[in-house]
């Protein structure tokens, strides 16, 4: 019988149905106790997990457990770049950030720089074009508020010494036939692309290679990064480290419908370099969850579920929940149309970028202050 959703780290096609790809991942929600004990520990909730868009873990009791205790975290995610970063990339760097503010964890932040171009069969993804994205990228994360010195980025390529020796040794205790069936690679995957799996796992020990001692790691990231972390944690416990902890969190669906925003896609997501027109014009064309026309829709409603302007609303740029709900309740009860709808999000989402590019001019020359310290 054919899947109707596939998740790979490569692809995401179908409606994807959550409550199963925790099956298929052998994860498990996050419960209300587990949402509780965050709370509390914070001083406060967070958006992303009340509204169950970071919907599922691995090991956070015993994450929690171990910071009771005195065992503090550290905080570890990345992102490949192959393009501009869309507001979908943003769901794990604010996680990472108000976990750093609020649990006083350091955060590394892999930037590989050559995942991309391993795995993608792009000619324009040259090694110094994704290099190229990778330094913008950086520049993008840290304008969402990190702590310097706290914030320790790097670069695959410009690390190597630094990674390297970790990756071979998580690499020699993978074999090609566990990844064939991970991540659906032929005996046509260049090599490259098959090791790259090693390099990723280095983030959830690095800090305890460079300190040697255990540190307990948090790894927030998008579900489909999973497979990673499945093939590795094993391994890195067996390498004498602890298994990360890890929490998922739910995909950004495409402003036309589409059950991902993906980057490849320019019509379908919101690049953190669009320009207001640019914004005002892909929102004007989202998908809502609105009736066919003005009459039909204010005499029926919509549905908030099927309406990526109100999606777009629950993931990022709407945190308050009253309010979040009016917009709801707007939609269902038909009192808001389509373009007034629209144009209320362009704007939001104006708004942050513009804030968003004031930062990033602000930190250009400080930059150095947030990435791995070399070593010779
Ligand atoms: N592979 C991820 C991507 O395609 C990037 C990444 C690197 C990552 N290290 C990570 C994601 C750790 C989550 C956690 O974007």
């Amino acid at each position: 019988m054919p899947e109707d959703f596939n998740v790979t780290a490569y692809e995401v096609e179908g409606k994807v149905d959550y409550n199963r790809l925790e099956e298929r991942f052998g994860i498990k929600p996050i419960t209300e106790e587990m949402e509780e004990r965050i709370r509390k520990l914070a001083g406060e909730s967070h958006y992303l997990i009340r509204r169950k868009i970071y919907f599922a873990q691995r090991e956070l009791n015993w994450l929690l457990d171990e910071y009771e205790k005195g065992n503090k975290f550290y905080v570890y995610t990345g992102i490949a770049p192959s393009g501009s970063m869309t507001v979908a990339h943003l769901l794990q760097f604010i996680m990472a950030q108000w976990l750093q503010e609020k649990f006083d964890a350091d955060v590394y932040i892999q930037i590989p720089d050559e995942e991309k171009f391993l795995t993608k069969n792009d000619p324009k993804l040259t090694l110094e074009y994704v290099n190229g994205l990778a330094h913008e990228d950086a520049l993008d994360i840290v304008a969402l508020g990190f702590k310097p010195k706290k914030t320790k980025i790097y670069f695959d390529t410009e690390h190597a010494n630094q990674i390297y020796k970790h990756a071979v040794r998580v690499a020699k205790r993978i074999t090609f036939s566990t990844l064939k069936d991970a991540f659906g690679f032929s005996n046509e995957t260049n090599i490259g692309a098959i090791f790259y799996t090693s390099t990723q796992a280095v983030g959830t020990f690095i800090k305890s290679a460079e300190e040697g001692r255990k540190i307990p790691c948090l790894v927030p990231l998008g579900v489909d990064q999973d497979v990673h972390f499945r093939v590795a944690r094993d391994v890195v416990e067996k390498l004498g480290y602890y298994k990360p902890a890890i929490i998922h969190s739910k995909f950004i669906p495409s402003l036309k419908g589409g059950p991902k925003m993906s980057s490849s896609d320019p019509n379908g997501a919101i690049y953190l370099s669009d320009k207001p027109e640019d914004v005002v014009k892909k929102v004007n064309r989202a998908i809502t969850g609105q009736q066919s026309t003005a009459e039909l829709q204010k005499k029926y409603g919509g549905n908030p579920e099927k309406c990526s302007v109100c999606q777009y609303y629950k993931y990022l740029f709407e945190t308050d929940d009253k309010k979040l709900e009016k917009i709801f309740e707007a939609e269902r009860d038909g009192s808001m149309l389509a373009g007034e709808h629209k144009a209320a999000l362009a704007g939001k989402i104006n708004e942050f970028l513009e804030k968003h590019r004031k930062e990033k001019a602000r930190l250009k020359n400080k930059i150095d202050d947030f990435i791995l310290q070399p070593q010779a």
